[in-house]
């Protein structure tokens, strides 16, 4: 049961360290201070390890098709359809079924509703993802609610009954989780929102880990706001630097997470845009300052860049080696010209999975560092900024 590999503090005896025994003694003959190690017992530390990398591996990135039903709502209304139970199956069938997919995702983020679906003809969505080699994922957080006492910002609600729910999630086939949660600029950011977010995210890891699901951990810096990119970066090594405090306070092990920051970039209403090339340097910059190696991926959001511009952000970063392996976890980034090409109409689905194929591939290349954007068309290149934008 108990794994060694990872020499791990356990709660009990992590106030021990730097400290007097509680016992008021220490042992005969000895003139340090005792620090007490144990290894803890969770079966899962291999295993957790292994789909950490396995999701981290070259060339490949993770689909997000996680949006609640209200946002799968957004999504469809945008193209004139119902939010229906059938309807967001359609869609999230013409995603999943994409013949060829795992050439590209490596993982898949769902929402609970399509995590227990099928197709149409009766093939569990969880097999589509398993006979492409994709490892499916699951979101788990409760949305954002207003947090009392702050500067009119969030927190993010879903500890209760985390630990039964995990289970459950990975008794259905799911073997990583996400928990999104978002820190504002312009309100801010408090530091009390700051310290919730991040104790938030560290709670969540721990019980995902404990039932043998990779988190995610997804501090989201909006984008909302006109700061300059150095801003950005301020507030971004202040928040990743809790995360990491608090991660390490509930044994958390580094090598069975995946981190999906956003990148450092101005605000969306800053009067400058800037280069890949510069948001690669501020993004590189502080992940370097605040995210040890023993992360193994680091697997950016969109968060309302274009297509285009998600995508060049990350091959920008992906042109010298770095000591994570650096993609995508984008939803908006890779869904936008799916959606406009599919319309909700069947004859579309097969040009619709040619573009949803086209944007895996490209950012596939954005990975290996390889990507032009030669050849893009004007669609992929609008923005899809939206101001407090919830999933
Ligand atoms: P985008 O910002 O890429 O749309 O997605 C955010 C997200 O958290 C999806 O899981």
């Amino acid at each position: 049961m108990a794994c060694a590999n990872f020499v791990k503090l356990n709660s009990a005896s992590s106030s021990w360290i730097g400290q007097k025994s509680p016992f008021g003694q220490r042992s005969q003959g000895s003139s340090t201070r005792r620090v007490s190690f144990s290894i803890r017992a969770n079966s899962y530390t291999d295993e957790l390890v292994q789909t950490a990398k396995s999701i981290a591996s070259p060339g490949r990135g993770i689909l997000a098709i996680d949006e609640s039903n209200a946002t799968c709502g957004k999504r469809l209304a945008s193209i004139g359809l119902d939010n229906t139970e059938t309807n967001r199956q359609a869609y999230r069938q013409l995603l999943l079924t994409t013949p060829g997919l795992g050439e590209y995702i490596s993982g898949a983020i769902l929402f609970e509703e399509t995590l227990y679906q099928s197709t149409t003809g009766g093939k569990k969505f969880v097999d589509c993802l398993l006979d492409e080699n994709i490892v499916p994922g699951i979101k788990v957080d409760k949305g954002l609610v207003p947090l009392p006492g702050s500067n009119n910002e969030s927190w993010c609600q879903g500890l209760d009954g985390l630990a039964s729910r995990s289970a459950e999630y990975y008794k259905q086939g799911a073997r990583f989780a996400k928990w999104r949660t978002v820190v504002s600029i312009p309100c801010g950011p408090s530091a009390l929102a700051v310290k919730e977010a991040a104790w938030g995210l560290a709670r969540y890891a721990a019980i995902s880990q404990d039932n043998g699901l990779v988190p995610i951990v997804e501090p989201e810096i909006l984008l909302d706001g006109d700061h300059p990119i150095d801003r950005t970066l301020e507030v971004a090594e202040k928040v990743w630097a809790e995360v990491f405090y608090y991660l390490a306070e509930n044994n958390v092990v580094f090598e069975g997470i995946l981190l999906k920051p956003s990148m450092v970039t101005p605000g969306a209403e800053h009067k400058e845009k800037a280069s890949p090339d510069t948001i690669a340097k501020y993004t590189l910059t502080m992940l370097k300052r605040r995210v040890p190696p023993a992360v193994p991926g680091i697997m950016f959001l969109s968060g309302g860049q274009s297509e285009v511009q998600a995508t060049l952000n990350l091959n920008a970063m992906n042109q010298t080696p770095n000591p994570w392996h650096v993609s995508f976890s984008y939803a908006r980034a890779l869904q936008n010209t799916v959606l406009k090409t599919w319309q909700g109409r069947p004859e579309n689905v097969e040009a619709a999975q040619k573009s949803l194929l086209v944007r895996a591939k490209a950012n596939s290349l954005a990975q290996l560092g390889r990507y032009s954007a030669e050849g893009e068309n004007e669609e992929a290149k609008k923005g899809m900024f939206v101001k407090g934008y919830t999933y």
